[in-house]
């Protein structure tokens, strides 16, 4: 009895034993399919940190291109800048012998004028000879239209000084340190040199310019990279309006008006506010984000680089510690906002 007790008691625990071994053997493969899956997503991570790192490799082989052609371009617009001041200059020299003489030469011919004024009162009756020689040059219209064609040419020379004048404040090459600058001057410089953009052409009649000068104090900067800000944000506004141009007749560009207002302030907290809006096209919400960046462009191939901006932002923000700030809505046009610290 006691024997075959121990046998049943022996096969129970065998029984136990088995189910044992049998939830041990479940176990073990449930955990290996576990392992395996681990394994796999491990992989996975792996593999995808790996791409991670290849992308940042390739974004920062890129990033030291840009900023090398960045570093070249610069230096040639330093050259540049100097070639063009110095052209200026030498364009200075003969244009100012000519306004130097334009004035007496007017005198003389007033005076000579006058001479042939008292010959006449004079001598009423000339000669055939005379009298035939004033209708061949039709003396009358020559009287009338010699002083208009001095002042013609005078306000051409002082155009061509004052463009000249201009692109030597432009060009002005900036040292390692600030220097005090009329703020004023670089606009108007700026505006100068962009005056063939502005000008009337026959698809549309000229974009008004609307100057808002408030009293502001000379500031402390680098005047030629202000200067390149200004022109980058004159030049967008200048391409805004021509896309907001386009398929309308000159008669309906006439009537929206073409305009860039540019307003200057003293704000409260010891600054400058320089504010440049045009009316033109606008820039979506979605965009408004990505106009700052570097190559970011709308504009066809060759004709925009996607720089602008970023050179204007970078010029602002780190050369002179101030704000550049956007608002724009589309149809109805943009204004950007710069902020410059009086030093
Ligand atoms: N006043 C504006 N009105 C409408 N869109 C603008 C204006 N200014 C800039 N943008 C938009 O921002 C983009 C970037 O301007 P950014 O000046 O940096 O480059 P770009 O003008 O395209 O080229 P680049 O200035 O290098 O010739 C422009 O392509 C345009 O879409
Ligand atoms: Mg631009």
């Amino acid at each position: 009895m006691d024997f075959e007790q121990e046998i049943k008691n022996l096969e129970k625990a065998n029984r136990i034993l088995q189910k044992k071994l049998e939830r041990s053997e479940a176990d073990r493969v449930k955990l290996e399919e576990t392992n395996s899956k681990k394994e796999a997503l491990l992989k996975k991570v792996i593999d995808e940190l790996q791409e991670s790192k290849l992308q940042l490799e390739e974004r920062g082989k890129e990033l030291e291109k840009t900023l090398f052609h960045l570093q070249t371009m610069q230096d040639k617009m330093v050259a540049l800048g100097s070639m063009v001041a110095d052209v200026a200059h030498e364009i200075n020299n003969p244009v100012g012998f000519i306004i130097g003489n334009i004035n007496p030469a007017f005198e003389y011919i007033h005076d000579l004028f006058d001479l042939i004024d008292l010959y006449q009162q004079n001598y009423p009756n000339p000669c055939p000879e005379i009298k035939a020689e004033m209708a061949a040059m039709d003396f009358d219209y020559i009287r009338e239209d010699l002083p208009k064609l001095i002042y013609s040419m005078k306000e051409g020379t002082t155009r061509i000084s004052n463009l000249s004048n201009s692109l030597r404040t432009f060009t002005r090459s900036d040292t390692e340190y600030k220097v005090q600058f009329d703020i004023h001057e670089g606009l108007d410089s700026t505006l100068c040199i962009l005056q063939h953009r502005l000008k009337a052409n026959q698809d549309r009649p000229q974009i008004q310019v609307i100057k808002k000068y408030e009293e502001i104090p000379i500031i402390k900067c680098f005047p030629g990279q202000l200067n390149q800000v200004f022109m980058n944000i004159l030049a967008n506004a200048v391409d805004a309006l021509e896309e907001s141009n386009l398929g309308l007749s000159f008669a309906e560009i006439e009537k929206k008006n073409n305009q860039i207002m540019i307003a200057t302030n003293l704000a409260t907290n010891n600054c400058i506010v320089i504010q440049i809006k045009d009316n033109g096209c606008g820039i979506p919400e979605d965009i408004k984000s990505k106009v700052f960046a570097h190559s970011f462009t709308t504009k066809p191939v060759g004709k925009g680089t996607g720089l602008g901006l970023a050179i204007a932002q970078q010029i602002i923000l780190q050369k002179h510690g101030g704000t550049l700030e956007l608002n724009s809505v589309v149809g109805e046009g943009s204004e950007f906002i710069i902020t410059l610290p009086i030093e």
